[in-house]
């Protein structure tokens, strides 16, 4: 253990490490002025790579995802084409602009607009039109769904509304796509469960509740207190963070001394997975110095529990040693209304002792997300005065400073009049 990277109680420095990032206060205006949302959604909701669904979603040629992507103004369509790749298309009839299908999941040989019938392959072309003879002129071939751009990166699908995106998805994702790209989320596909929740906060004042731990030991005393904060580590220090050009991680530490849990708690970890083991309380265990990607627990700590990822713009993760994941997919609806679309991900219950413990971390987990819910509104409600046009960061919120920082960085909202520095 002495020998390990980062070990016990040899939390670092982590704006050490980026000196560049600064430390000074940060402005709130972004948080709340219609003039930056609308920045956001030109530069960045309309210009970068946005996940929008699972391969394992659409398994089969001719299944397809339907959704409006409010922050785009956009309906669009994902479909598993003839040839087995994923496509993308907006759902808007080249006629009088209906949509094709109906927002949701379904499958199918064809699209036919529900409107005046006009039928479209898999591959967007337009297969045939009702009472033909009654236009003037048509130019069928240029009549397509208007396709977008889309691309899978370990079995997420994005898609990105620039019509010629300046970056392919691997380069967008860089290193970050390389050192996350093999953990195994594919292997808990079969076992989700799902919260979608609407926020009236900004998007950014969610995302930043899930880009730090530091508010562990108050926001959730009531349902984590115990399991990764104590006297060792009190404010819930992370083992390192990694800061990539637009995405970040960091990796935490369960507690050294873990709780003994009581009640169902303890039914769950006795009786369940591994994953009601970190429930309960993960035990320190050489076996947990394992990672499952270079982007996982790289400081190879023995007591590693679980990563928290940002990936730009709108996507935090959680990978936890105990074999799952949870992805919050974070929809700006407005400059003050959120769609909140909680995943998490785990490995199916085989027997019913399992079937317990999942059931129960689930609840277990819909308690912690609760609590994250709570202060956003409110925080919000606050924020929008302006009476504080700055906020002071701690050193282990370095990963709300760099998102504000890549966030200003391409909508150049600060870069021709001086920022608020407190
Ligand atoms: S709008 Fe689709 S067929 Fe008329
Ligand atoms: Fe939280």
């Amino acid at each position: 253990m002495a020998d390990q990277p980062n070990a016990w109680g040899d939390f670092p420095r982590l704006h050490d490490k980026y000196p560049d990032l600064g430390t000074g206060p940060v402005p709130t205006e972004p948080y709340h002025s219609q003039a930056h949302f609308e920045l956001e959604r030109d530069l960045i909701f309309r210009k970068s790579w946005l996940i929008v669904g699972r391969v394992e979603e659409i398994p089969n040629p001719g299944d397809y995802l339907a959704m409006d992507i409010e922050v785009a103004r956009s309906a669009i369509l994902i479909v598993r084409g003839r040839d087995g790749e994923v496509g993308a298309f907006y759902n808007q009839c080249s006629h009088r602009g209906s949509k094709v299908v109906r927002s949701g999941t379904g499958s199918c040989k064809l699209f036919q607009c529900p409107f005046h019938g006009w039928i479209y392959n898999l591959d967007g072309s337009l297969r045939g039109i009702p009472d033909e003879k009654g236009y003037f002129d048509l130019d069928k071939a240029g009549l397509s769904l208007t396709p977008l751009a889309a691309d899978v990166w370990s079995g997420f699908i994005f898609v990105n509304f620039d019509p010629q995106p300046a970056e392919s998805l691997s380069e967008f994702l860089g290193a970050f796509g390389t050192d996350i790209g093999d953990y195994p989320f594919g292997a808990f596909a079969d076992n989700m469960a799902e919260w979608r929740v609407e926020l009236n906060c900004n998007w950014k004042i969610f995302k930043d509740a899930f880009q730090e731990g530091f508010h562990l030991p108050f926001l959730h005393h009531r349902t984590l207190g115990g399991i990764y904060s104590n006297s060792s580590n009190p404010f819930n220090y992370v083992l390192d963070c990694k800061l990539y050009p637009r995405h970040h991680s960091m990796s935490q530490p369960g507690a050294d001394r873990p709780i003994e849990p009581t009640g169902l708690m303890k039914i769950a970890r006795d009786f369940g997975a591994p994953e009601a083991q970190h429930a309960a309380s993960l035990q320190a265990n050489e076996d947990h110095a394992f990672s499952y990607t270079p982007g996982t627990n790289w400081t190879r700590n023995p007591r590693w529990d679980v990563d928290l990822h940002a990936i730009f713009p709108n996507i935090t993760m959680n990978t936890f040693a105990a074999g799952r994941y949870l992805i919050n997919i974070i929809w700006p609806l407005s400059l003050d209304r959120t769609l909140w679309i909680a995943r998490s991900y785990s490995p199916k219950p085989r027997t019913a002792g399992e079937r317990f413990s999942f059931e129960f971390n689930k609840v277990f987990l819909r308690d912690i997300l609760i609590e994250d819910g709570s202060t956003v509104e409110g925080t919000h409600a606050a924020i929008r005065s302006g009476a504080k046009q700055t906020m002071p960061l701690h050193e282990q919120e370095i990963m709300v400073r760099h998102d504000r920082k890549v966030i200003e960085d391409h909508v150049g909202f600060y870069r021709d009049r001086e920022a608020p520095r407190g």
